[in-house]
């Protein structure tokens, strides 16, 4: 589970998260939609902890891990495809580097021994022994064959980079998993394969993307970016776009009726204002009518006064 409490962030004028809380939890997918430019990789960012809110924070259970696929496709030039998997797992791949220094050691001594039999624990609680096989089962599922894996990633063509990228943020059964565009520069059967994978995921998703039909796939929820706050629907893209769209219209309807109203309500309140009107010169007229013999009697009686 990952919380996002009362997180705002703004690029000098430009508003983009204000006061957002969100809880995303286990087994649910969220498809993380919203208009070009309106935050959506901003806000996996701050989720990840790349980037930190003005106001607010992050905050997933004790003992969470989360994974995200690396946008820079050059980080890993140096490292063999198989480890570029692994290390999506830091703490797993820091135990296996120490562990592997400590055997390659000439002059190994008794603390050695006993440092090598903690990480030994350690590798094993943190599913060590299946690692080189789990990397390779994810590698080959997305189409790079067995002769890459010991392969550098310097070696590889830009769309194979992509899919050993992918396969390192899946890797280890992450708590929560961050995908951006992750159907980006993927042929069909590797967008296959990966829905199948996020359908059978068992822990939180959160994904951009702008395919609509891998969006239908994969989702349980969707989570709309829009006017800087962040709403969670329940149902695929399909259903958030059929029950957005009701919504409008009956906005739209409701505004129409309302300015129908309005308007009945302008003749009826002109119609008052010229009957009034029309009352209040009929008595002023009225008044007249009784005022003036009066007046003219009034005359008439000074001048008979006079
Ligand atoms: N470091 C930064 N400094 C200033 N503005 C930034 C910074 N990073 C992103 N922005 C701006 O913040 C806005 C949101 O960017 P972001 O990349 O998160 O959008 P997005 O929803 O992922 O867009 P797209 O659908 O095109 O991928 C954009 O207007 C972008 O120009
Ligand atoms: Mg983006």
């Amino acid at each position: 589970m990952i919380t996002v409490s009362n997180v705002s962030l703004r690029y000098g004028d430009r508003k983009l998260f204000e006061d957002v809380n969100i809880k995303f939890t286990p087994g649910n997918c969220y498809g993380l939609i919203g208009a070009n430019g309106a935050g959506k990789s901003t806000f996996l960012k701050i989720l990840s902890g790349e980037i930190e809110a003005q106001t607010g924070n992050v905050s997933m259970g004790p003992d969470e891990r989360l994974a995200v696929l690396k946008q820079d496709h050059f980080e890993y030039e140096e490292h063999e495809v198989l480890n570029t998997v692994i290390m999506g797992h830091s703490r797993l791949y820091k135990v296996m580097q120490e562990k592997d220094a400590i055997y390659m050691k000439a002059d190994f001594t008794d603390e050695d021994g006993m440092r090598a039999a903690e990480l030994e624990g350690e590798f094993a609680e943190l599913n060590g022994w299946e690692a080189e096989s789990e990397a390779a089962i994810l590698l080959k599922g997305l189409g790079i064959t067995e002769e890459l894996h010991t392969k550098k990633m310097a070696d590889l063509t830009g769309s194979e980079k992509v899919k050993v990228l992918l396969a390192q943020a899946l890797f280890g059964k992450p708590d929560v998993l961050l995908l951006d565009e992750p159907t980006n520069h993927l042929d069909l059967a590797a967008i296959q394969w990966l829905e199948d994978f996020l359908i059978n995921f068992e822990n939180t998703v959160i994904v951009v993307s702008h395919d609509r039909h891998f969006l239908n796939k994969v989702c349980t929820h969707i989570a709309d970016l829009d006017f800087s706050k962040i709403q969670i629907y329940v149902g695929n893209y399909d259903f958030w776009y059929e029950s957005s769209q009701l919504a409008t219209k009956m906005a739209q309807d409701q505004n129409r009726k309302k300015k129908k109203r309005l308007k009945n309500y302008k003749h009826l309140f002109n119609d008052s204002v010229q009957m009034l009107q029309n009352q209040s010169k009929q008595l002023l007229v009225k008044s007249y009518l009784i005022k003036f013999p009066l007046m003219i009697l009034n005359l008439h009686r000074e001048n008979i006064l006079m």
